[in-house]
């Protein structure tokens, strides 16, 4: 068997995107002795690609609220977002990006010094009226900024970085308790347990379990794949965003800043189709709207290119100065990746795979839930989870742009918080550390190193990218979705025999890919499993056999599928909870059809 050794810590974070990086804060601010594992530099992580900004209703430009945040939050969830959850966010949303400021985040500015807002697609002002003025933005780099902030931040209150490290899975006593992690360092091989009293997951999303993405090469749900073997369920999963404006052929993320700067979609007759799509949003309809919009074009003839498959960005209309201020990276990836100059022509784009709305299920105050004994939503002790990898759920159906940053401030900040108040109530000793645990993972490890005669790891995620991508996309077809199950299932069978084949360097970025291929195959199958299961249209769930109707209002079904999904890796299993509609101190935002 493998060695290895074992540090103690009072908490330990998986992940240095936004989520962690605002959690290791207030743990380490608290005084407590915290590592932060991390497989990129931190200002490396997936955050960094956020650009348009970040929602709060500061009401810099114009009138704005919490609660008509809150409002188009449901709305945009297709009503399974979780009311409590979603009012805690809007509430928080002014108080943390404010905190940011003052960690040092260049925002850009008003005249009058305040930071600068954009509208974003779906954020409303009065109850969906009209467009609102909401995220607020560093130019199209607003991820990036943030990271930087952040990371300084945690230097200066002696965050420990454990840099290039791969967790390799949950340690959970037979209490049900979480004890850390394994992980390895990814230089050389060694395998250390990260034995803490509070774990917090913050690992991002796993869009690259799908071929055409606008997400990193890191995004293989690493949290999530260590959950689901630890017996955690998986929520929600069937919820995968599109986000409308991937450059064509790269799948790179062009902002929704860009519309919300005034840019427009036109199809090859040069007409702006989202008037008929969304009379009164036009452009900037919730995603979910935008890109089954652009497929249906696409699908009726009225591409643009050769072979008629994508759609045009147009902002030739608009001053170049503002588009070199307030929208330099997207000009850049235009030149770069398109081969155009966005000022002179327009940006070829498709939807293009960008966000899971389901992860792992959490309250908002990013302790783990699960249902035990009765009860649907029982903490797991020592176990947090925030950002992309979490699902508190506040996203439910469809996310809202910018509301991905606020996400993993607000529920960043909470989980640390509870894991402060619970460090501080709890225990002074570490429980003892559970050895059957920690061997099953020296046991996958070992398989990993010594098997041969197995399928290739780079074959088997294109095989798993290419069935997710052709049956489990923006438009969802019942039989396409039968057949993925089959095909998902078959893949996963191949995953548990791959073999990496050079076993003779300990840097071997090879061994790394199959670890990941071991987490995003979990992810794949709880996706395909969860969506077949579905029989409603809801947010981005969307099948040919359940249309809008006077009855079913959107294809949704809300007398039999106003629930969540909880996905269990043993027995490949199904079980569903109850969406809390009861906000903490408002009214209920009554159910009705989606239309913007
Ligand atoms: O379009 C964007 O800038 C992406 C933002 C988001 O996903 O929230």
């Amino acid at each position: 068997m493998l060695n290895y050794t074992v540090r103690k810590f009072d908490a330990v974070i998986v992940g240095a995107g936004g989520a962690g990086l605002r959690a290791a804060i207030q743990l380490s601010e608290a005084g407590f002795k915290t590592a932060v594992l991390t497989k990129v530099f931190p200002t490396r992580s997936h955050t960094v690609a956020a650009q348009g900004g970040v929602a709060a209703s500061l009401g810099n430009s114009e009138e704005d609220h919490w609660h008509w945040h809150m409002y188009d939050t449901v709305k945009g969830s297709d009503w399974l977002g979780d009311q409590d959850a979603i009012e805690f966010m809007c509430r928080k949303a002014n108080e943390c990006v404010i905190e940011l400021e003052h960690y040092g985040m260049p925002f850009d500015r008003l005249d009058n010094g305040r930071i600068y807002q954009r509208p974003f697609g779906g954020h409303m002002s009065n109850f969906g009226e009209k467009p609102v003025r909401r995220s607020c933005a560093a130019a199209d780099r607003t991820g990036h900024a943030m990271l930087h902030a952040m990371y300084q931040r945690n230097v200066k209150v002696n965050t420990q970085f454990f840099v290039e490290w791969q967790a390799l899975d949950l340690v959970r006593d037979a209490d049900g308790d979480v004890l850390g992690v394994t992980a390895m360092d990814m230089e050389t091989g060694e395998i250390v347990v990260f034995h803490a009293k509070a774990t917090i997951f913050a690992t991002g999303g796993a869009g690259r379990i799908f071929y055409s993405s606008t997400n990193a090469f890191i995004n293989t749900g690493d949290g999530l794949g260590m959950a689901a073997r630890a017996g955690i369920p998986l929520e929600d999963m069937e919820f995968w965003q599109f986000h409308p404006t991937g450059v064509a052929g790269a799948g790179v993320l062009i902002t929704e800043g860009v519309r919300g700067e005034g840019g427009i979609l036109r199809n090859s007759a040069g007409e702006r189709f989202m008037e008929r799509y969304a009379p009164n949003a036009k452009d900037l309809a919730s995603r979910d709207v935008v890109s089954r919009a652009m497929v249906t074009e696409i699908n009726e003839g009225r591409g643009c290119g050769p072979n008629k498959d994508f759609v045009l960005l147009d902002i030739t209309h608009l001053d170049p100065a503002t588009i070199l201020k307030r929208l330099p990276g997207i000009r850049e990836i235009g030149i770069q990746f398109a081969g155009v100059d966005c000022i002179k022509e327009p940006l070829p784009v498709v939807p293009t795979c960008h966000y899971q709305m389901g992860g792992i299920p959490t309250n908002y105050r990013g302790e783990v839930v699960v249902p035990k004994d009765g009860d649907p939503n029982a903490v797991v002790r020592g176990f947090y989870a925030a950002g992309e990898c979490a699902c508190a759920s506040v996203h439910g159906a469809n996310r809202l742009g910018t509301n991905s940053l606020l996400d993993l401030l607000v529920f960043g900040k909470s989980a640390g918080e509870t894991a402060v108040e619970n460090l501080k109530a709890g225990n002074k000793a570490h429980k003892d550390l559970p050895q059957e645990s920690i061997d099953r993972t020296l046991a996958r490890v070992n398989r990993l190193n010594t098997q041969t005669g197995g399928a290739n790891v780079h074959e088997t995620r294109l095989a798993m990218q290419r069935t997710m991508q052709a049956h489990c996309g923006v438009f969802r077809f019942k039989d396409m979705l039968e057949q993925g199950v089959a095909k998902i299932l078959d893949v996963q069978e191949q995953v548990r025999r791959t073999e990496i084949k050079d076993k003779s360097q300990v840097f071997n970025t090879a061994r790394i890919e199959a670890l990941e291929l071991d987490n995003l195959i979990e992810v794949a199958v709880a996706t395909m499993v969860s969506a077949e299961a579905r029989k409603e249209s809801r947010g981005a769930h969307v099948r040919d056999d359940a249309p809008d109707t006077a009855e079913r209002p959107n294809g949704r079904d809300d007398q039999n599928w106003l629930k969540h999904t909880l996905w269990y890796r043993e027995g490949n299993r199904l079980d569903y909870k109850p969406v809390n509609l009861k906000p903490m101190s408002v009214e209920t935002i009554a159910l009705k059809k989606r239309a913007y």
